[in-house]
């Protein structure tokens, strides 16, 4: 099989026009504005694969021969070995992924390259390689997902009897555990997760087989080639397998969600590391200084975690926008998918991966949490469970410590700094007991219900969340 290359490239004749149809060729901006090899060439690892399944399937089906099929992948495998080595040549005439890899494969092997497409549409095709890439981008950020709850988990577990102050409204509200407030990001966390194989399910269809809308009058086995790409099952409507875009919308979503609890974490380690707060300090290696003031560590990376949730967030509307009013089937606007989609992979693996190394990094400031949680009268509330316990229903006793509250105030005092007779004139049920009560270790050992910050209650979901991370 020796030929001249152009001869055997059906695509050659682009150079000039698309095909005998047209009198003249693509003007070049509108090459490079209808272009996105420039962008999807990072799919090329799913394209060769489904090509490679699909061509399988096709000499199965006695539709191409055992010779194309040996030819096909010989020049496939060259490919892969040219992408590789950085020796592959991307041509912006050739549009897209799909048309370079197709065009340089029928250079390399001749009439085998040009059997490949049978039965098949670049409709198809990209929806394909899409969910595949996309397939396993999530199976990586789901084990990313694992190390952040991970670095979470073994935090909290040194810091179940670290007290800190509770906020509502950014108010102290009441004490609870370091160990607590970290275990509430590994519930987002692992919601996260969830959602993901959520995602995951309606992403693992296969298209293949809808060719450009309408299905094909070759006899495919779509199932065969479902099975060959480890898809679930195949899409079961031709004109919804090429242009349907929910899987990446709910992948979007997903990312959005995430990164929308990155950034609270983010937020609160910004708030701790203040000054004001002096809650914790992060390793140098996650810091940087400033070049006009010398006394100056900043915590860039959370800062920036932070910023590029918006980013994520922005990424979702695009693809939502770009979808809503398209009519069935595949329109060109489909290919407006792939950037903001990349950029979302992208941006949602660095950051969870930075994040959770850095997390790893923190060391925590007991006492300055302790000296926080002691300043707002934390223990109000359970001073006036107290007063139920003693009988009283629980509005008045509401009021009851609101006068004790104010008493506090006016002599600068915590509540368990009030003298006992004091208390005494508010309730006379009050007794030496209460002291303990109005600790902030009492008032944690105190929060016994299931979910709550008790020391013992926060252990068994560290041991829960052990369990369940190891599996
Ligand atoms: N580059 C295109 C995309 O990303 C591939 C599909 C093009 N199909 C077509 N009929 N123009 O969507």
């Amino acid at each position: 099989m020796s030929h001249d290359p152009l001869a055997n490239d059906p695509l050659a004749n682009k150079k000039q026009a698309w095909s005998a149809l047209f009198s003249e060729p693509m003007s070049e901006l509108v090459k490079r504005y209808t272009a996105s090899v420039g962008f999807d060439q990072r799919l090329w690892r799913a394209d060769i694969d489904g090509s490679l399944a699909h061509a399988a399937m096709l000499q199965a089906q006695g539709i191409i021969g055992a010779d194309d099929l040996a030819a096909i992948q010989r020049g496939m495998a060259q490919i892969v070995a040219d992408i590789e080595a950085g020796r592959f040549e991307w041509k912006l005439e050739l549009e897209d992924v799909h048309l370079n890899i197709e065009a340089r494969l029928t250079t390399l092997v001749g009439d085998a390259g040009k059997r490949l497409h049978t039965g098949r549409s670049r409709n198809d095709q990209v929806a394909t390689d899409v969910r595949l890439w996309l397939r396993g981008e999530i199976d990586k950020i789901n084990l990313l997902l694992v190390d952040m709850q991970r670095a979470l988990v073994d935090l909290a577990a040194q810091h179940t009897d670290t007290v800190m102050p509770g906020y509502t409204h950014m108010q102290v509200a009441q004490p609870v555990s370091f160990a607590h407030h970290l275990l509430a990001y590994v519930e987002m966390f692992s919601r996260d997760a969830e959602r993901l194989q959520d995602v995951r399910k309606r992403t693992n269809q296969l298209p293949l087989g809808a060719a450009a809308l309408a299905g094909t009058s070759y006899p495919l086995d779509r199932e065969a080639v479902a099975r060959a790409l480890g898809f679930d099952g195949v899409c079961q409507n031709s004109l919804d397998a090429v242009s349907d875009r929910d899987f990446a919308l709910e992948f979007s979503a997903f990312a959005t969600i995430s990164m929308v609890h990155v950034s609270r974490l983010a937020e609160e380690i910004v708030l701790w590391m203040s000054q004001n707060f002096g809650f914790i300090d992060l390793a140098d290696r996650y810091c940087t200084g400033s070049s006009i003031m010398p006394q100056k560590r900043n915590p860039d990376v959370a800062e920036l975690a932070r910023g590029k949730s918006g980013r994520v967030v922005g990424h979702l509307m695009g693809l939502i926008t770009l979808m809503k009013g398209q009519p069935l089937t595949y329109n060109k606007d489909n290919q407006e998918d792939k950037e903001p989609l990349f950029d979302t992979v992208d941006t949602l693996s660095d950051t969870l991966r930075i994040m959770a190394e850095m997390v790893g990094g923190i060391s925590v400031k007991k006492e300055a949490m302790e000296r926080a949680a002691l300043k707002g009268y934390a223990t109000a509330t359970d001073l006036a469970d107290y007063l139920v316990k003693k009988g009283l229903p629980f509005r008045d006793a509401h009021e009851t410590v609101a006068h004790a509250v104010k008493i506090a105030i006016q002599r600068g005092v915590d509540l368990a700094e009030l003298p006992l007779a004091e208390l005494q004139t508010l309730n006379a049920s009050i007794t030496a007991d209460v002291a303990e009560v109005l600790t902030l270790r009492g008032s944690l050992n105190a929060r016994q219900v299931s979910g709550g910050t008790a020391p013992v209650q926060v252990r068994a979901q560290i041991e829960r969340h052990r369990q369940r991370l190891a599996a």
